[in-house]
């Protein structure tokens, strides 16, 4: 047995991660770790959160055997499949959130590094991958608890290949599919007719480097309509209905590619107000120029970059902003949070490149960066305890409705493997709870008690809510209101991954509720606010709603936004 430490040691230890980290970047706010599935039996190489607080996992069918069975018994016989001819494993998982429990889906085409967004129904519309799967669009409709919905599949419905390619939905609720390995050019689902193909699109070619530095290309909707799409380290901004470059913003500083498999990472700043004309993008991370040729020829990992850079793409002449993380970090992963003023970054590693066990140094340490903290390169970080578990090439990160994020996968292998490799598959889940749900926050954290399911583009409505200690709506100062589109997640980047900072209507922001008793549990208040008035700030389709005290959000609620 070991003597008790002393005072001093205690003190000592207590300090150490201050002592290590250094004083610009303690470890004031420690969030919180949680395992919640040692093994899902899938690896969530890809996830997406549905409207119904179900989380749809997937990877790739010609992994080899996963550690999940397909249901009642089946297995797929696939003659071309590169790993198995005969499959009785599951490359798909449902894991239910409130009940922490998950259950296998049949996909039956290679869903190998592909992309999907929601429709405006809901629905998981999800298009390409590898092999029999390239042409593929598939569903999943999120359905109710007690019915065991599952995939369905259209092998041939895409006109081009689609492999690493990067979807974004659009206002009028099609989906745009850009990209992909050897496909410079882009197509819609659903299509306009039956003869809709693909339209050109140079600028992916114009982008191409020897490793193909351009591959799940960042793409976001403007809020003028446009797409903004970054490639390698250019950017253009793109009217895809006249297929015509209506801007090309300058070059990102440094010149380091920022994409697959350079995999940095890529959000739309939170939009500031229901009709937002201003849009923001900020990119954090990635690979440094030949760190694949590095690391692939000669196993020499580089530093990966410490960059970020942000550009307000509606500016009429933008130029980028630049600072560091506290950390380098390749195949981070950006979650916007709820609160609308931070985003977190997530899973990756110091050293090397995305690409089969082509990395190092994993970063176990979450950051928040603060949209708002003006002033000095670096000021705007926070940096966060660490999980212990690597979450490498092929991890995933998603924000869930009560405000945790769930983080997943991590398999640089070619298939599953777990033993005698550095960073064995990973089929764990784990939860990372930011600040915000700190227990000692409880009683300033508001609850929402009453708001529309439904909500048309523009329309007024109110949120009710109540908070156990009302003083704290006069301390904290601001109350808001935010939706959240819930991102696709894949490979570092989020797709369709939105946040839109709702107006607040009249004056005194909140209202205490009339001719209604208090509930229980806090002083209840109204405040009313608009919805994103149409569908260039926010796409018809689910949002999570939230109610921000100040910086700290409430749990979210459904709200399903349309186009009347
Ligand atoms: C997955 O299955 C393999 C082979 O049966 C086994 O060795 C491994 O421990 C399992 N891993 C997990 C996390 O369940
Ligand atoms: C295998 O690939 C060939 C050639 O692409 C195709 O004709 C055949 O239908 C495929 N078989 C299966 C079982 O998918
Ligand atoms: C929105 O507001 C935040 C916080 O004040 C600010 O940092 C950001 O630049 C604004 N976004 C745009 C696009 O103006």
């Amino acid at each position: 047995m070991s003597p008790p430490p002393t005072p001093t040691l205690l003190l000592f230890l207590l300090l150490l991660p201050l002592l290590l980290i250094g004083p610009s970047t303690a470890l004031d706010r420690p969030g919180r770790w949680e395992l919640l599935q040692r093994s899902i039996g899938v690896s969530a190489m890809h996830m997406q959160l549905m409207p119904n607080d179900r989380v749809i996992i997937f990877d790739r069918t010609d992994f080899g055997p996963s550690n999940l069975s397909l249901p009642s018994g089946q297995c797929r016989r696939d003659d071309n499949d590169t790993a198995l001819k005969l499959d009785c494993t599951a490359h798909s998982a449902e894991y239910d959130v409130p009940s922490n429990s998950f259950r296998p889906l049949t996909i039956l085409t290679d869903t190998w590094c592909s992309s999907a967004s929601l429709d405006p129904d809901g629905r998981l519309v999800q298009t390409g991958g590898f092999n029999d799967g390239d042409r593929a669009v598939r569903f999943f409709r999120a359905c109710a608890p007690e019915r065991a919905c599952d995939w369905e599949e259209l092998p041939l419905a895409l006109a081009a290949r689609r492999w690493y390619a990067t979807n974004q939905i659009l206002p009028d609720g099609r989906a745009v599919i850009v990209g992909g390995r050897r496909q410079f050019n882009y197509e819609f689902y659903p299509k306009s007719s039956g003869a809709e193909g693909t339209y050109r699109l140079p600028f992916l070619q114009e982008t191409m480097s020897a490793s193909e530095d351009n591959l799940y290309p960042f793409v976001h909707l403007n809020v003028d309509g446009n797409l903004f799409i970054f490639a390698n380290n250019r950017a253009i901004l793109l009217d895809y209905s006249s297929n015509m470059v209506v801007k090309s913003f300058p070059r990102m500083p440094g010149e380091d590619p920022r994409n697959y498999p350079s995999s940095g990472s890529s959000v739309l700043m939170p939009l500031n107000g229901s009709s937002a004309a201003e849009a923001e993008v900020l990119i954090c991370g990635g690979a440094r120029a030949g760190a694949y040729e590095e690391a692939l020829k000669k196993k020499t990992y580089l530093r990966a970059l410490i960059t970020c850079g942000r550009l307000r793409i509606s500016d009429a002449s933008p130029a980028w902003a630049m600072e560091e993380m506290p950390t380098a970090r390749v195949m981070g992963d950006m979650v916007l949070m709820p609160n609308g003023k931070e985003v977190l970054i997530v899973n990756g590693a110091a050293e090397g490149t995305a690409g089969w066990e082509l990395a190092r140094s994993p970063v176990m340490a979450p950051v928040m960066y603060r949209f708002d903290n003006g002033g000095s390169s670096g000021s705007r970080f926070s940096v966060f305890g660490g999980s212990d578990v690597p979450r490498m090439y092929h991890s995933t990160a998603v924000l869930l409705r009560d405000g945790r994020v769930l983080v997943g996968g991590s398999n640089p292998h070619v298939n599953y493997n777990f033993y005698g490799v550095l960073f064995p598959t990973e089929l764990s889940l784990e939860a990372f709870s930011p600040p915000y749900l700190d227990r000692s926050l409880c009683d300033e954290r508001p609850t929402i008690v009453e708001s529309p399911q439904e909500v048309g583009h523009g329309r007024r409505f109110s949120v009710g809510f109540t908070v156990r200690d009302g003083s704290s709506l006069t301390v904290r100062g601001t109350v808001s209101v935010t939706v959240v589109a819930p991102g696709f997640a894949t490979h570092a980047l989020a797709m369709n991954q939105r946040v839109v900072v709702l107006d607040v209507v009249g004056t005194a922001s909140v209202k205490r509720r009339r001719g209604r008793k208090d509930l229980a549990d806090g002083a209840a208040y109204d405040v009313e606010v608009v919805a994103p008035a149409n569908g260039k700030v926010a796409p018809a389709g689910y949002y999570m709603l939230f109610l921000v005290n100040g910086d700290l959000p409430s749990e979210g609620v459904w709200v399903r936004i349309t186009n009347s």
